[in-house]
């Protein structure tokens, strides 16, 4: 596994490596590509976004993206869900389907149904060319990963996320959300995501540290708030699947209506605390478990001091301290929590690239 003339143990860590340049490829895609895609969401009165696992968690990070930035409404649904949630789906529907092979077979059932029974646009965000989804959707972007071979999705998680920030960006420049300056910003800052992922993979041997601590753990908590709460959906589901690590993600505002019951001296929680709308609140919820003995790793902004004095051990992102950097650090954050659990399960002798009962794409219901 050689990338740049370096060998990697692991697919999963060359991937990770390839990180900085897929997203880039993916945020120069071509305009025409976003504007036809865009302009088929915009046309809709009804909006959903569906998918399975990993690009699930992509699709819930992209319909908070949407909202953020001022767009319509989207409503996330897992699309082994998706019929029996909307048995009479509303017309004018778009369904924006994500999905790394284009195979999935609950997201082509979910996407059949709303385009043959409901007359439902497809729009679809597909890493495989020629995939069954392509050729069922109306508009497609393909994402930039290339070749994924580690069963747990990483760049291609990143490059979905990357598109969907870019089809959010587009919406609010149509509709006038922000002026013209500052879309031109906030697009300029999700180009410098590019090196902030080159310096998270830079200063790795950091995510490696935390790694290790949290190596021995049985059950580990990923707490958040708005939009890293899908963050915190994928640094779980990572944990799990590649380092064996039984993992809860939960809406923080949501942890003390049930999951508080477990906390006891040393019980990891994790918390991804960027400096956005939800940082005060999130503070609350950390001092919660805190104030219960809860082991409080979060991860933060470089420049964070307040969730950092709180935390047993914090992983810092190199993010700038302004609206633009923070408003599109998703990935970034994320990056960090795949890498995190790529060094968990090289610690405990684990192969990540092929977990035990996953397989890359399921095609079966
Ligand atoms: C492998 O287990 C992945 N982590 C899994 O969650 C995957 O993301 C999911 O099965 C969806 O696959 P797709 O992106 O190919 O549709």
């Amino acid at each position: 596994k050689v990338l740049d003339g370096k060998s990697y143990k692991w697919f999963m860590h060359k991937e990770l490596h390839e990180v900085p340049r897929k997203i880039k490829e993916q945020i120069m895609m071509p305009q025409e590509d976003l504007d036809s895609f865009v302009k088929t969401i915009l046309e809709a009165e009804r909006i959903f976004i569906t998918a399975a696992g990993t690009a699930f968690y992509a699709a819930l990070a992209g319909k908070f993206l949407i909202s953020n930035f001022g767009g319509p409404y989207v409503e996330a649904i897992l699309c082994s869900e998706f019929i029996d949630t909307l048995p009479n789906m509303p017309e004018n529907s778009v369904v924006i389907a994500v999905s790394q092979s284009g195979e999935t077979a609950d997201t082509i059932e979910a996407i059949r149904y709303a385009r043959e029974k409901h007359g439902a646009k497809i729009c679809s965000i597909v890493n495989v060319v020629g995939s069954s989804l392509t050729r069922y959707s109306d508009e497609v972007i393909i994402t930039t990963a290339g070749l994924e071979i580690a069963v747990a999705s990483q760049k291609a998680y990143c490059t979905q996320v990357s598109a969907l920030t870019l089809i959010a960006l587009r919406i609010a420049e149509l509709k006038e959300t922000y002026s013209v300056e500052e879309i031109k910003k906030f697009r300029d800052a999700l180009l410098k995501t590019v090196d902030i992922a080159e310096n998270i993979l830079i200063e790795e041997g950091k995510i490696r540290e935390i790694g290790e601590k949290i190596s021995n753990e049985t059950n580990i908590y990923f707490l958040a708030r708005g939009i890293s709460t899908s963050a915190a959906l994928e640094g779980a589901l990572k944990l799990k699947e590649i380092a064996y690590i039984h993992t809860e993600a939960y809406a923080a505002g949501e942890s003390k209506h049930g999951p508080i019951a477990l906390i006891e001296e040393g019980f990891p929680c994790i918390f991804i605390a960027p400096p956005d709308a939800t940082y005060s609140r999130l503070i609350g919820n950390i001092m919660e478990m805190k104030s219960r003995g809860a082991k409080i790793i979060s991860v933060v902004a470089d420049f964070d001091e307040n969730v950092t004095e709180i935390s047993d051990y914090t992983i810092r992102i190199p993010i700038e301290n302004n609206k633009y950097a923070i408003a599109t650090s998703i990935v970034p954050f994320v990056l960090t929590l795949q890498l995190m659990a790529y060094f968990v399960s090289d610690f405990k002798g684990l192969d990540p690239d092929k977990p035990k009962n996953l397989a890359k794409s399921v095609t079966v219901k």
